[in-house]
This record gives structure tokens, sequence and C-alpha cells, in this order.
């Protein structure tokens, strides 16, 4: 299973993203986590203890040796114009923590208000690479998708995008599926977070035609966002996510 986890700031991307990669990995999987935000919390989402992460080292720097190897001018900005092989870049690049294998983009420059173009261009040569192996894997993205790149759309079987039941989030869904559908992302679906009531429910689904909304989750009261499943609310919010990944799971053996 290969899903990208798409969605307007703080509708819960990287706890869903987490939650996934913990559920694949408590079946026996060993999910690729990928995390393309600058913010780097999956991580600590996923429960990896902080040496780990304190050693993290971030994609963006692998960019000087992708544009080495590529022959290209990545490094002024450019893209990579050839497919480098970075197979023991990435065994360089990964931390594990159980069966989870973690890879971080990087922080973007401080006030570097702009393009995180070389960063994506390094993002999507990965994905390029991961598409290969045959494990699952879960991106969790960056907020706005201007940086969705084809080889993203690509590289998962599917973009799953996380609403709550207010308006920013709920106008975000429309423009977010006409990016993904303009790259040529084949499915989508839509899931609700933070869904209060069965009014809140219907509301995410009376707003949303363009794809099907695969279901909700709930508030869950404290939750953490270190470590999403600990706690009476991070065991309620793996059972409710449980339910969610069996339904994505039967949807895509449909389509195999
Ligand atoms: N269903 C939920 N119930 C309670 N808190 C939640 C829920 N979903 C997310 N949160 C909290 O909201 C914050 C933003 O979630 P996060 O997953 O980091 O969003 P994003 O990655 O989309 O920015 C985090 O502190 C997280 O713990
Ligand atoms: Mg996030």
């Amino acid at each position: 299973m290969r899903i990208a986890v798409a969605g307007k700031g703080g509708v819960g991307k990287t706890t869903v993203a987490a939650g996934l990669c913990l559920l694949l990995a408590e079946q026996g999987r060993s999910p690729w986590a990928i995390d393309a935000d600058p913010n780097n919390c999956l991580g600590y989402a996923l429960g990896f203890p902080q040496d780990l992460l304190a050693d993290v080292k971030p994609l963006s720097e692998m960019r000087q040796i992708l544009a080495e190897r590529a022959g290209s001018s990545a490094g002024q900005g450019g893209m990579f114009l050839l497919n480098p092989d970075v197979t023991d870049l990435i065994a360089d690049y990964e931390i594990k923590n159980g069966n989870i294998s973690l890879l971080v983009m990087g922080v973007v420059d401080e006030g570097g208000a702009g393009c995180m173009c070389p960063e994506n261009a390094t993002l999507q040569t990965i994905l390029r690479e991961l598409v290969h192996a045959e494990r699952d894997l879960i991106v969790d993205m960056v907020a706005g998708l201007e940086h969705l790149g084809r080889a993203t759309a690509q590289a998962v079987d599917g973009l799953l995008i996380i609403t709550q039941p207010r308006d920013s989030a709920l106008r975000t869904v429309p423009r977010i599926h006409k990016l993904a559908e303009d790259i040529g992302s084949a499915r989508m679906w839509v899931l609700g977070n933070n869904v209060g009531s069965d009014q809140e429910a219907a509301r995410i689904r009376g707003s949303i035609s363009q794809m099907p909304v695969i279901g909700t989750l709930s508030h869950y009261p404290g939750l953490q966002d270190d470590d999403v499943f600990a706690g009476a609310s991070g065991s309620n919010l793996k059972s409710d996510l449980s339910q969610i990944l069996t339904k994505l799971k039967q949807q895509l053996d449909g389509d195999a």
C-alpha cells in the first residue's frame, strides 16, 4: 500500500500518516515513512526515540551528491536530468525503529519563503527509487500541494486528503483534488478528522462530490502529537484508524 497524505495545515496529516505506519508495522509489514513536510514531525508522531531523531540526516543534504551523480545543475536549483542510482544513499539516510524506516525531507532555510524546488527534486528522485521496493509507503505531505510532483503521484496508489468539518479545511479539498488530478493522481479519498457529531460527518460528506469519503475520525481529547497511539485517546484513534486502513486496503485490492 502506497499512500500520500495531504490536506491543509493542522488538519491531522502527520497524525494519520504516523498512525497508518504504526498499524502496518504492527501487522508485520515494513513501511517506509516519508516526512515530506519541512517541519519534520513525523518521527516524533511515530514515537521514534529522541536520540535516533537527533541524528537524522535530512534528504535536502543529499542534493549536492545527487547533483554530482546526475551530472546536472541541480546544485544551482535546476532539475535532475538523469535518474542517478540512489539505493546506497537511501540506506545511509534512513533511520529505522522496529519495522519502520523513516526518511525526512529536511528543514527549509529560515525566512526562505520561497521555492522548495531543489528539495522536491530530491524527494522525487527518492520516491522514484522507493517505488521499486516491495514495501508499503506512507508520505506525509506539505500543506500546500503546489510542490506535489508527478513522481509522487506515480509513486503512490492514492492520495488521502484529510479535512475537518470547518469551512477553511473543506474549501481546500477541491483545490487539492484539482492539483492532484492535473499531475495524474489515480485515486483520491477524503478522510474527515476531528469529527464530533453525525451532523459534522454529514457536512463533510455533503460538501465533497469529487471523490469518496473513506470515513471519519473523532476528536480525541488530549491526543499526543509525539507517539500518536499513546494513552487512552491514542488507543481510540488506533481502533478507528484501523477500520479506515481496512477499507483502504479493500478498495486498493478491488482495483488490483
Ligand atoms: N482527531 C484528533 N483529535 C485530537 N487532536 C488531534 C486530532 N487530529 C489531530 N490532532 C492534533 O492536532 C494537531 C495537528 O495535527 P497534525 O497531525 O500535526 O496536523 P498536520 O500534520 O496536518 O499539520 C496535533 O497536535 C494533533 O495531535
Ligand atoms: Mg504535519
